[in-house]
């Protein structure tokens, strides 16, 4: 077992580039303007900017419950999450218009579905909600747990309790997947006020994360995605929303690339990790995704806009008929 345990420091030279930032794996790591310089990883030990790391916070049981429970509903009535209104976009750049009047709230429990035509902007407005400086937001508003998330920077975000799965996670080369856990599991407990876990501890913990998202443990010594297979990341994607926990984790087209046993293992990974207090928000283009994950809303955007909000039903009628079938 112990030769698993490869906590590796990495070289003074090994850093993570700025597209690493900009597209890191899940928001474990962030996208700032200052992270965009080039971030030197000096070690995974104490010394670690833990700032670097965008990390949830708040959790009710670091050891063994990932998901948060930053609001205590007290048993009562579930508690709004997130509230978007009339939210716009534009592409920072070229200050193009993406999105263009997002409206969604989201309560605690509920598992939330986007669909909607490629380039519909359901991407954007996920990288929108966590902060990603590709796109600036031109008007509307977005409260998270009671909170301006607009005001918040990315890493903020994070640690109020936001995750989210990119869709095309990219790797960080150099950095094993062990390494990145441990800094981003124990500045999390740091912030916390709780002692780090040693290697034993954290192997001992990771290694039950592992079996819920069915992964293998020779996972942990390989560079974050370095090499994975699409349907690899998507994987390693879950064991970070495992491992870190959110109130809401926004997965974006965390089915793509899946063959179905794998596609199966992270929706019940997902499905495990939900409790009646954090939320999803999926965005997929397929039915199948929905049948193992069940959502309390189908969301349809187009042109940057949600245009059509139903339950399941909807997004059984959208495999039927396609989206001539689904009118506004
Ligand atoms: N950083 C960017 N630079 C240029 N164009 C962008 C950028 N981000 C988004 N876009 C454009 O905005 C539109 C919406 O893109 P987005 O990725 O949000 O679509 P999507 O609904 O997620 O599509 P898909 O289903 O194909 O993933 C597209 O036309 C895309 O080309
Ligand atoms: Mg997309």
């Amino acid at each position: 077992m112990s030769s698993l345990l490869h906590f590796s420091t990495p070289s003074p030279s090994s850093r993570l580039s700025s597209s690493s930032f900009r597209n890191s794996p899940s928001n474990s790591l962030l996208f700032t303007k200052s992270t965009l310089r080039s971030i030197r990883l000096p070690s995974i030990s104490r010394r670690f900017n833990q700032n670097r790391l965008s990390l949830t916070a708040n959790a009710s049981s670091v050891v063994d419950s990932p998901t948060t429970s930053a609001v205590d509903s007290g048993g009562g009535s579930p508690k709004l999450l997130l509230e978007v209104k009339d939210l716009t976009a534009v592409i920072a750049e070229s200050q193009l218009p993406i999105l263009k009047g997002v409206n969604l709230v989201i309560y605690e429990g509920e598992v939330h579905a986007v669909m909607g035509k490629n380039g519909s902007g359901k991407s954007t407005f996920s990288k929108v909600l966590v902060g990603h400086p590709d796109y600036e937001v031109t008007g509307g508003s977005v409260v998270f747990k009671g909170e301006n998330l607009l005001d918040m920077d990315p890493e903020e975000r994070s640690l109020a309790g936001l995750f989210m799965s990119f869709q095309s996670p990219i790797a960080i080369p150099g950095v094993s997947n062990i390494d990145f856990l441990n800094m981003a599991y124990n500045a999390r407990r740091k912030k916390l006020g709780l002692p780090e876990l040693g290697p034993l501890e954290f192997y001992d913990f990771i290694s039950r994360r592992l079996k819920i998202v069915k992964m293998d443990t020779n996972f942990l010594n390989r560079n974050v995605n370095e090499g994975f297979s699409g349907g690899e990341r998507k994987r390693n994607e879950i064991l970070q929303l495992a491992v870190l926990g959110a109130d809401l984790a926004i997965l974006d087209e965390i089915d793509s690339g899946l063959d179905v046993d794998a596609l199966q293992d992270v929706a019940e990974a997902v499905n495990g990790l939900l409790t009646p207090k954090n939320s999803v928000l999926m965005i997929t283009h397929y039915q199948r995704l929905l049948d193992y994950i069940k959502p309390s809303y189908v969301h349809i955007m187009e042109d940057g806009k949600i245009v059509k909000t139903g339950d399941s039903s909807l997004a059984q009628q959208l495999e039927k008929e396609g989206y001539k079938g689904i009118s506004a």
